[in-house]
């Protein structure tokens, strides 16, 4: 094989009490990719189409990603990377992630996989140090294994795919305004009052759980952030709104995705999540900012192959 064009999917990260943890991919909504071998050793971007960003291999999160990589598996070839930029920068649905996760798993694909799926999720993570000044894995490694994926370390039987209700669905609200994920992390407090700690703890315990049994009453007790979304709700136009509509229709939990301005609610079944979607959409064009929604199962597709040849 020696070219790879693939989709990569956004995600939402940060799923409530999981931060820094836990993530999903949202369903047909990400950016493409095409990943060519070249005789020229090292890593291009090569094209960038859509949203744009750094062409600079030393600034794009895909090249610094791959370049780790290769650093790493020493290939007796280079690479060329396309990008086709659907899922807007700082928006808080993984735009860097897809695209960190997306040259890795290229790759390792043209290499005739040489690690697993689980393993690129590292060299995944440096491509974030870029955007976000941490390497955080909850956009990555949903990207690229599909599904509801809990990080607790980069060693494989520490990467945790959570089961996901078959009737769990999401709502994600993109304002198209930009929140660097550098800044939204400067903003957090490094330290974290002990009962605080010990709610959110138990938060995402009975979370794990809720999800193992389908017990929907006990999700919704359990989709609450303690810690974070306090500090950063004032980063995103008519949060509190959003959210107070979204309970108030059913939903069984909502918070920010990733370091926002996107917003998640989770529900059960697709008509809560269709409903939210059209009063939620009435709330935000009193903003007059632009915003996107999609409404999409909690998705277990990870990054996927469109073409090869
Ligand atoms: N967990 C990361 C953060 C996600 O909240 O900073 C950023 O997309």
């Amino acid at each position: 094989m020696k070219k790879i064009k693939i989709f990569s999917p956004a995600t939402v990260s940060n799923v409530t009490c999981g931060f820094d943890i836990l993530g999903f991919p949202i369903e047909s909504f990400g950016d493409e990719m095409t990943i060519s071998k070249s005789d020229n050793i090292g890593v291009r971007i090569a094209k960038v189409n859509g949203y744009p960003v750094p062409s600079d291999p030393k600034k794009n999160v895909a090249s610094v990603s791959a370049e780790k990589l290769i650093r790493h598996l020493k290939p007796d070839c280079g690479f060329d990377i396309e990008i086709k930029k659907n899922i807007i920068p700082g928006s808080g649905i993984g735009s860097s992630g897809s695209n960190a996760a997306g040259s890795v798993f290229g790759i390792n694909k043209l290499l005739g996989e040489p690690l697993t799926t689980k393993q690129l999720i590292k060299y995944a993570m440096t491509g974030e140090g870029v955007s976000s000044l941490t390497e955080h894995p909850d956009n990555v490694a949903p990207a690229l294994l599909g599904g509801l994926v809990m990080v607790k370390s980069t060693e494989e039987e520490n990467i945790i795919s959570l089961p996901i209700p078959k009737d769990l669905f999401c709502f994600v609200i993109n304002p198209k305004i930009e929140v660097k994920t550098s800044y939204s992390r400067e903003i957090l407090p490094s330290k974290v009052e002990l009962s605080l700690m010990t709610k959110q703890v138990a938060n995402f315990g009975s979370l794990v759980h809720a999800l193992h049994t389908s017990n929907y009453n006990l999700l919704r007790s359990s989709l609450v952030d303690n810690v974070i979304e306090k500090h950063r709700k004032k980063l995103i136009p008519s949060f509190d709104k959003v959210k107070t509509k979204c309970l108030e229709l059913g939903a069984l939990g909502c918070s920010i995705s990733g370091s926002g301005p996107s917003i998640f609610a989770l529900t059960k079944g697709e008509g809560d999540a269709n409903k939210i979607n059209s009063e939620v959409s009435k709330i935000y064009k009193e903003t007059n900012i632009d915003f996107s929604t999609y409404v999409s199962k909690v998705s277990s597709e990870g990054i996927k192959i469109i073409d090869s040849d």
